[in-house]
């Protein structure tokens, strides 16, 4: 019997109410498809950082590094300062895994409701993939006040380092200022993940979203190394949308996209607008993916601190992600009975959580999974 050993990081807020859930419909599936999953837990989030001031330690990361995949919940507690569980926890294992695809879906299920008119399901149905190790996400920038200072920032990755030194000098009050960074191999990794998936799912065209009228080294750099990419598949078609643009797309017209490919940050902020076109943050998953090192799979949407402990938040976004998961770990037939249920719980109707209108449970929805699991085994 095949034995999987997963990474459990529930995190904080609803985080381990709905990775609960998610983690009864692998348990499910898994005993039907008859494979074993090791559930290995880690505490780590806001309690635990205060409890012991660890964010998350080299340790723990190698500790972490012994597992095949991570199943991750949410993280972000109004008593820490933002950022500090943010860049600590979340994006430290992005970056220590070098996790450079953030594969999310967009697409509406039939049954649900999507707030754009004339639209069905045969019409949103695309995949964005967000870099996930660079742009303005690396993290690097300063303040500095009147007079001369100097700053050295520096940039540690898998696929190379750099290092900048800023002699600055000003006579405003206070500036502050976040350097980008983009790296031609960071985009081409991406990009080619891109057309294939394009070519994997039978899709037809890759479109790349930037700002190159404006922040014109970075995206125009962006840009031609996806010219470069796509000239290698020419049998799937490419675009480039303005991410301004993008947005009224997403609204106005989303059967135009197939797979979208987009520098980090305007990743992070067009998947909140994917997830509300097809229904909702609670039904957003979202995969963390090394094609050749350990992925970590988690619903794109965060820790909703206001619904804690109160088993009220939807748990399908990471019930989907459980089904990115069981297809990375090479578990095809449990991946497909997850959607499936997920796709029949939809179409049924019944148990809704409150952003569905409804007033089921977490808990609810999870065991009505493994019902309608069960009944198809
Ligand atoms: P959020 O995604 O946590 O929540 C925004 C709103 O969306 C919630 O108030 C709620 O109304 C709704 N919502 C989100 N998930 C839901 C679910 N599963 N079921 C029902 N409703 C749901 O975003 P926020 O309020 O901007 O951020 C809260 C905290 O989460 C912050 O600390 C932020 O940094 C963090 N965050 C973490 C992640 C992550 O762990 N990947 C992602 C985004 C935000
Ligand atoms: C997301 C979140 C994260 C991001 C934050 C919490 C670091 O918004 O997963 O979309 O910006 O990537
Ligand atoms: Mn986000």
């Amino acid at each position: 019997m095949t034995n999987h050993k997963i990474a459990l990081m529930p995190g904080d807020g609803i985080g381990p109410e709905i990775i609960a859930e998610g983690k009864k419909v692998i348990n499910a599936v898994s005993d039907i498809e008859g494979f074993k999953i090791k559930w290995n837990k880690f505490p780590h989030g806001a309690d635990h950082y205060l409890k012991t001031g660890e964010l998350l330690s080299e340790e723990a990361l190698k500790k972490l590094e012994k597992n095949e995949s991570i199943y991750f919940g949410s993280i972000g507690d109004p008593r820490i300062k933002p950022g500090v569980l943010e860049k600590g926890i979340l994006l430290k294992l992005r970056f220590y895994f070098d996790q450079y695809v953030n594969l999310r879906p967009v697409k509406l299920f039939d049954g649900v409701d999507t707030p754009l008119a004339n639209k069905t399901a045969k019409d949103i149905d695309f995949m964005v993939v967000r870099e996930n190790t660079e742009d303005f996400y690396v993290g690097i920038g300063g303040r500095a006040r009147v007079g001369r200072t100097f700053d050295s920032l520096e940039v540690a990755r898998e696929l190379y380092n750099v290092k900048f030194g800023l002699d600055i000098e000003t006579d405003g009050d206070e500036i502050a200022y976040q350097i980008g960074v983009l790296s031609s191999k960071g985009c081409d990794r991406v990009m080619k993940y891109s057309f294939d998936l394009a070519v994997k799912q039978g899709r037809k065209k890759v479109t790349a979203v930037d700002k190159a009228n404006v922040l014109t080294e970075m995206y125009g750099m962006w840009r031609e190394r996806f010219e470069t990419i796509a000239k290698r598949y020419p049998q799937i078609e490419h675009d480039f949308n303005f991410v301004d643009a993008i947005t009224m797309w997403f609204v106005k017209n989303p059967e135009w996209f197939d797979v979208v490919v987009a520098p980090n940050m305007f990743g992070d902020i067009i998947t909140d607008l994917g997830a509300m076109i097809q229904g909702g943050l609670g039904l957003a998953a979202g995969g963390n993916i090394n094609p050749e090192g350990i992925s970590m799979f988690e619903p794109i949407h965060g820790s909703a601190p206001k619904y804690t402990g109160m088993n009220v938040a939807n748990p399908l976004a990471t019930v989907w992600s459980a089904a990115l998961l069981l297809e990375e770990i090479g578990e095809q037939k449990a991946s497909e009975r997850v959607m499936d249920a997920i796709s029949e719980l939809l179409v049924e109707g019944k148990v809704r959580t409150k952003d569905r209108g409804g007033s089921a449970r977490t808990s609810d929805v999870g065991n009505e999974l493994v019902r309608l699991i069960k009944e198809k085994a």
